[in-house]
């Protein structure tokens, strides 16, 4: 299968051997997994597009223990396939051929939390969502939050530099991450674990991990620095007659907003009709072109109702909107969350999804949509666009009843080349993995390209850690 949608050859790497197994065996103890059923849900990634064949899974609990299989691997070269909560969307998060799977799952504590400074301390298989409720608790939240957040890892979070929800409020994970421990390839552990805000003590090194998509070394514990739990949380889900409107909106809205505002995301009205069929949600205003669901995140109630208030009476009297709801209270927030959260999970029950993620100048976004929905015509089943507006980061979504090779000929490289031209990135949070890989040249120059694979080379000479993937194939 993989080999069909996507040539490559196995890389000469030595074989799982039994005198392996019980190597595994001894460092960790029942934790070395060559179930069938396990392997199978570990073997292939979330969105059902990349199927690898690994024989074995592993489950350390310790920093010592990943650093011990890691030197074993890397003497034995022996292929690694790091993997938290496996929801990657670019088929990073599985082997491609028989790669280990070193899985983060059962590194899942909590080392400490700074009640002052609002650190977090963790290992990396800890659950996003797990983890904003432990803080919460403490009256503080995660500083990023997406749709897997019951799956997904921190640890894979950080791999990924994973954007989310929350992006436009408290910035990249480049910004909150404080401190990362590491483990090389060879099974040296790198301590940047630090919790200070500041420390230019020469190169930055944590952040070479950060978005390396377990490229460059196995990341078993995060230092993160956490936002106060906001006393008030609103949330508006309006609709918009056309995409003008949308960034019309969205300029009143940082301008009558302003420093409360923590969400700004989009969805077309075939993303609606998608979540309406396959997940009998409703759509909880009128039907329109358009829709945003704006999240304002603040410490006065009375304060920040007033200023949505008068925004709303803004956009709605100059009809920039045509009809909205607001929340204030949980169960409607998550509800209406839940119209832009689970448009993946929509898209996934449509049929085969063609899935782009890229970042391009806001008034150009919705332009790539509109010009690939024509270009295919009959040939798609839906094209749709939803996002992170406020970020600049379009979900580009093409769906069809079955892969179809001539389908994807029809929209790559002709994506690529579109956002290329517009100094746009084939990738703005989803990172490269498996499947994007090879479009790398679209968004970065050879120069730089060379750079990274001087410095893979450097941290992992033997290329063992999670092969085929970020970098492109040496042929291309
Ligand atoms: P995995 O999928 O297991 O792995 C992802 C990559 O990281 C792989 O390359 C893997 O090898 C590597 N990796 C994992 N753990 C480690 C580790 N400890 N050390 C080194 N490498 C590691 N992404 C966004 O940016 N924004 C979103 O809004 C968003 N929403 C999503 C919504 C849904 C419903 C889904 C299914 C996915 C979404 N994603 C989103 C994709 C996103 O990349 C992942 O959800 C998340 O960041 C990956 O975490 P994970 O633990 O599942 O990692
Ligand atoms: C999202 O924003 O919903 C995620 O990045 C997942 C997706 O692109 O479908
Ligand atoms: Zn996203």
């Amino acid at each position: 299968l993989t080999c069909d949608r996507y040539p490559v050859r196995r890389l000469p790497f030595a074989e799982v051997s039994e005198e392996d197994l019980a190597f595994f065996e001894r460092i960790i103890p029942g934790r070395v997994s060559t179930d069938p059923c396990e392997l199978k849900l570990g073997n292939v990634d979330w969105l059902k597009m990349v199927r690898g064949c690994s024989k074995v899974l592993l489950r350390p609990k310790t920093t010592e223990e990943v650093s011990q299989i890691l030197r074993y691997c890397n003497k034995r070269n022996l292929a690694v396939n790091p993997q938290g909560g496996n929801t990657g969307m670019v088929g990073g998060s599985v082997p491609v051929f028989d790669e280990i799977i070193l899985s983060t799952a059962l590194m899942n504590q909590v080392i400490s939390f700074d009640t002052m400074a609002g650190i977090l301390v963790c290992q990396a298989g800890c659950i996003l969502e797990q983890l904003n409720q432990y803080v919460e608790e403490r009256d503080f939240i995660m500083p990023l939050d997406l749709g897997a957040k019951g799956s997904c890892h921190i640890g894979g979070n950080v791999a990924t530099n994973a954007g989310g929800l929350r992006f436009l409020r408290y910035g990249s994970l480049h910004g909150t991450v404080l401190g990362l421990e590491v483990v090389l390839a060879d099974g040296l552990v790198l301590d940047c674990l630090t919790s200070l805000r500041k420390d230019n003590t020469g190169y930055d090194l944590k952040q070479l991990f950060i978005g390396s998509e377990g490229t460059l070394g196995v990341i078993t514990a995060v230092s993160i620095l956490c936002p106060r739990k906001p006393k008030a949380v609103n949330l508006a889900f309006l609709g918009c007659p056309g995409f003008a409107e949308v960034l019309k909106t969205f300029s009143t809205c940082k301008g009558m907003l302003g420093e409360i505002l923590s969400a700004y995301e989009f969805m077309d009205n075939k993303c609606m009709q998608l979540v309406e069929n396959h997940l009998r949600l409703s759509n909880p205003v009128k039907e329109n072109p358009f829709y945003v669901l704006i999240e304002t995140s603040g410490s006065n109630a009375g304060h920040d109702e007033e200023k949505l208030t008068n925004f709303l009476e803004q956009v709605m009297s100059s009809g920039l909107v045509t009809d909205g709801t607001v929340a204030t209270d949980n169960t409607k927030i998550k509800m209406l969350w839940a119209l832009r959260e689970r448009i993946t999970e929509a898209l996934s029950r449509d049929g085969y999804v063609y899935k782009y993620d890229i970042s391009l100048p806001m008034e150009k976004l919705y332009d790539i949509v509109l010009d690939i929905r024509s270009r295919l015509g009959q040939s798609a089943k839906s094209v749709v666009g939803y996002g992170h507006l406020g970020d600049g980061n379009l979900h580009l979504n093409v769906t069809a009843n079955s892969y179809s090779s001539s389908l994807l000929k029809a929209i790559e490289p002709y994506v690529y080349e579109w956002t290329a031209r517009h100094h746009g990135s084939i990738s703005a949070e989803h990172g490269l993995g498996f499947k994007k890989k090879d479009f790398i040249g679209y968004s970065k120059t050879q120069e730089a390209i060379l750079l990274m694979q001087q410095i893979k080379g450097t941290l992992d000479p033997k290329g063992i850690l999670n092969p085929y993937k970020t970098l492109p194939s040496s042929s291309s």
